[in-house]
């Protein structure tokens, strides 16, 4: 049999008003990617001729998220259900085509599950996702004939006592051709609880037509769970991080609890790395093997080089850490830090844009920003670098070798030759030659036997 192009149709207008968000449904996140995000990305792996997306509750706000991907975008101008969303956009798809339907508010799915369907289609005019949950309240439930075929698709709100014992589910994911939907949703009324024209009623009507219903089960029933509220919302992030923590550990991550890190977006972690509690990862961000992260750190589209051990309560942000780096704790990194071989970076220092050689060290609560600081260079503690006149940023010059003293200030801009000394305490305007030592604070007076003022003399 001839393989038949693919469409693809998300359903993504409805308004989730369990949710009570003034937010769209679809743009609420799972692992800091929206949920229709999360269907675009499997969808697109499927390589689709179409995607088709139907839109409608804050449509402007979703279409805005995805300007760049090309999708057929379709208005559904009133929610009159999921069977009504689909025949919006059945003009547009050719009778030949299969149609893979999925709803934005099942973020889980994986492309490998959806691949099942569409091949099913070879065999089967129509085929359906289900699944055996323990707790099938509130969702569809699938009816079978005597011999155990699919017969129909009844829904909570419409099943009657018995069939609400039925544990396998309707994830809401299908296919058929162009065609037959065309016929079939045809034939769909809206008589039933919600007034709605059901596209689950679609299977009754196949059925009927003599037609045989399959129905595929994804490896793992979580894949099929479905966001409706805000407790769902936060069931399936944890379902989500667990599955990230499972995949991170058999990759040779040691997580010290898998239920206490969150992975959002595209992440590497290398083998013998080790992860302390409550740390945050964000992507795309690579971290190389045997790096320490210790707890409560914030690493966001960053690459961290091997053995590099980043202490508690680090934030790193878009950041180039090279390998064995010291960081933390208490730790910023802001964006445009790139840290060499071996430097180490002390408690409460902040860094933006900033270049440090290898071997550089920046020790106790400082600034350094707009700067570069050569090799083996030392920082005193409290330097700050005064990359700002109130109107622009200036850069800081710092060479090789350099000895910042204790509580100076670098006004940028401002070059420090290889091999100097900044006494402590001083506040550099100009720039200071290879090898000299520059001191600008107050020499020290010393007035013999003062006498300290008392209270009330
Ligand atoms: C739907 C299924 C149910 C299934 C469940 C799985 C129907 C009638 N019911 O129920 O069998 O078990 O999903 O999660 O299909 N939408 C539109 N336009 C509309 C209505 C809905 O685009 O007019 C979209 C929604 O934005 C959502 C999806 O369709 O993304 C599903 O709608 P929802 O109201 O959440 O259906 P459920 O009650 O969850
Ligand atoms: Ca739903």
């Amino acid at each position: 049999m001839s393989i038949k192009p693919l469409e693809i149709i998300i359903l993504a207008a409805g308004k989730g008003s369990r949710m009570k968000s003034s937010v769209p449904k679809v743009l609420h996140k799972i692992a800091g990617t929206s949920l229709l995000g999360h269907v675009l990305n499997a969808a697109n792996q499927l390589s689709p001729q179409k995607i088709h997306v139907v839109v409608g509750h804050g449509k402007e706000l979703v279409i805005n998220e995805f300007g760049d991907i090309p999708i057929n975008w379709v208005e559904q101008n009133e929610q009159l259900g999921t069977g009504h969303a689909v025949l919006q956009v059945l003009p547009l798809v050719s009778e030949d085509s299969n149609v893979l339907m999925l709803t934005a508010d099942v973020p889980l799915i994986r492309s490998d599950t959806l691949n099942l369907l569409n091949d099913a289609m070879s065999a089967f005019p129509l085929a359906l996702l289900t699944a055996q949950i323990a707790d099938p309240s509130g969702l569809g439930r699938i009816i079978r004939d005597a011999s155990d075929g699919v017969c129909g698709i009844i829904e909570h709100k419409d099943a009657s006592a018995s069939q609400r014992n039925i544990n396998e589910i309707n994830s809401g994911i299908m296919c058929a051709r162009g065609n037959d939907l065309k016929r079939w949703l045809d034939k769909v009324g809206n008589d039933n609880t919600q007034k709605e024209y059901y596209l689950t009623d679609i299977v009754e009507i196949a059925y009927a037509e003599g037609n045989p219903i399959t129905a595929c089960q994804p490896t793992n029933a979580g894949e099929v769970d479905g966001i409706n509220t805000r407790s769902q919302l936060a069931i399936v992030e944890r379902h989500y991080q667990y599955k990230r923590a499972e995949e991170l550990m058999a990759e040779g991550v040691t997580l010290m609890d898998p239920a206490r890190i969150d992975i959002r977006g595209e992440v590497e972690i290398g083998p013998d790395t080790t992860i302390d509690i409550n740390t945050v990862i964000v992507g795309p961000s690579k971290i190389g093997s045997n790096v320490n992260i210790g707890p409560n750190c914030m690493i966001s589209a960053s690459t961290i080089g091997n053995g590099t051990t980043i202490h508690a309560n680090s934030v790193i942000e878009s950041s180039s850490i090279h390998e064995q780096v010291n960081i933390g704790p208490f730790a910023r990194l802001r964006p445009g830090t790139e840290l060499l071989h071996k430097v180490k970076i002390g408690n409460f220092v902040e860094t933006k844009n900033a270049r440090l050689e290898a071997g550089a060290k920046v020790n106790h609560l400082s600034y350094v920003g707009d700067a570069t600081v050569g090799q083996d260079t030392n920082i005193g503690a409290g330097v700050i670098t005064c990359n700002y006149d109130g109107a622009d940023k200036h850069k800081t010059d710092i060479g090789r070798d350099v000895f910042v003293g204790s509580n100076s200030q670098l006004v940028a801009p401002v070059v420090i030759g290889d091999g100097a000394t900044i006494g402590a305490g001083s506040t550099i305007t100009s720039d200071v030659e290879a090898q000299a030592l520059a001191i600008s604070r107050a020499r020290q007076r010393k007035i013999q036997g003062w006498q300290r003022p008392e209270k009330g003399k």
